[in-house]
């Protein structure tokens, strides 16, 4: 008779075995209340993540969306007209099929990380035709695979009139409706959003004209799921819940979702208790205007660490902006993360 001991011995072996074949990873509990309430809890990757398997089963664990930081920007997409460097992308867009992850792809149109032919471009036929043909390209070879994607990004100025971009120079408006009608004729099942920064609140310039403009696209028909606001905030500055609401309900009479795209809170060097505190109770406002909205379901951060963040290389003498100190083990939760994580939890729908 086999000895019992070597029957549960064989049976930890075929279960480690399977789940080693599937994949399949334990979920962290932040992730578990998430998809409970039905929240996307997503976070930007880079190209190097899915190359190292701890990293991948870090993500796995704790995110149901991933976005490329970096990757599908035209520079490293498309560095030249007729080059296409898809090996990347491929990878991340497999991980996440592996995994039943959502991923979004960003950005396809936007003024920055654009290569040099882009520029040289001179007339709007050829402008139209290169984001018709750069939308095509992309669209059709994940059709089915990436489910959303951010198909116009930042194209607003502070005073919430078009940004002086190098589309909007070439092309006026039409390239914003060319860009959403061309997305949705190639993946009519793919999410279409608008992004932008600094957009957060009803009443202010940005997020007023930007209201207006998107409120045109559904007017004159051009096919819009969504819109951004990147949630790029700092911690200091004050976090106006009613604003925020306001603008989120006005989205949702329009039939429209709002994503929370690439949130980071930005605290001014040195952390301290108080701005920490500031700190907590942006990711708390900004987890509970998520839960709180049927079209806010998405609480996507701009990566998940201090210690590769874009932040302090974009806004200096600001950092700590995420939800752990490490991209490596020990990562070490924040305060934010374990506020967020509390909320989810304690959420009664
Ligand atoms: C940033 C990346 O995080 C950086 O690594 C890169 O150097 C510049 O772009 N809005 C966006 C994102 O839509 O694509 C930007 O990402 C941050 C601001």
């Amino acid at each position: 008779m086999i000895h019992k001991k070597y029957v549960l011995l064989l049976v930890a072996a075929i279960l480690v075995a399977s789940l080693a074949v599937t994949g399949c990873s334990k979920k962290a509990p932040i992730l578990k209340a998430a998809d409970k309430h039905g929240l996307v809890f997503g976070t930007a990757i880079t190209a190097g993540d899915i190359f190292d398997p701890e990293m991948k089963e870090f993500i796995t664990s704790h995110f149901n969306l991933v976005v490329p930081e970096n990757t599908m920007k035209w520079v490293n997409i498309r560095p030249t007209k007729q080059f296409w460097n898809w090996s990347d992308l491929d990878k991340m867009v497999d991980f996440a099929e592996e995994n039943d992850i959502i991923i979004k792809g960003h950005p396809l149109i936007w003024d920055e990380q654009t290569p040099g032919f882009v520029n040289s471009v001179k007339t709007k036929e050829a402008a139209l035709e290169i984001i018709v043909e750069h939308i095509t390209e992309i669209m059709t070879r994940y059709k089915g695979r990436i489910q959303m994607y951010d198909v116009v990004n930042e194209p607003f100025a502070e005073d919430g009139s078009m940004l002086d971009s190098f589309w909007y120079r070439t092309c006026g408006t039409e390239f914003i409706d060319v860009a959403f009608r061309t997305a949705r004729e190639i993946d009519p099942d793919a999410k279409l959003i608008m992004n932008e920064f600094n957009n957060e609140f009803a009443g202010h310039p940005k997020s007023d004209g930007m209201y207006e403009f998107v409120k045109g696209m559904v007017e004159r028909g051009v096919p819009i799921d969504g819109i951004g606001i990147q949630m790029h905030i700092m911690a200091e500055s004050y976090f106006d819940a009613e604003a925020l609401q306001a603008n989120i309900k006005r989205y949702a009479d329009l039939g429209l979702s709002v994503y929370f795209s690439e949130i980071d809170v930005r605290i001014k060097n040195p952390v301290t208790g108080d701005n920490e505190a500031q700190q907590v109770a942006a990711y708390r406002g900004l987890m509970e205007a998520a839960l709180a909205n049927e079209n806010a379901k998405h609480f996507v951060v701009w990566g998940f660490a201090d210690s590769r963040s874009w932040v302090p290389r974009a806004f200096s003498g600001y950092g700590s902006a995420h939800l752990f100190e490490n991209d490596v083990e020990p990562r070490n939760p924040k305060a934010a993360f374990k506020e967020i994580e509390t909320v989810l939890k304690n959420w009664k729908n």
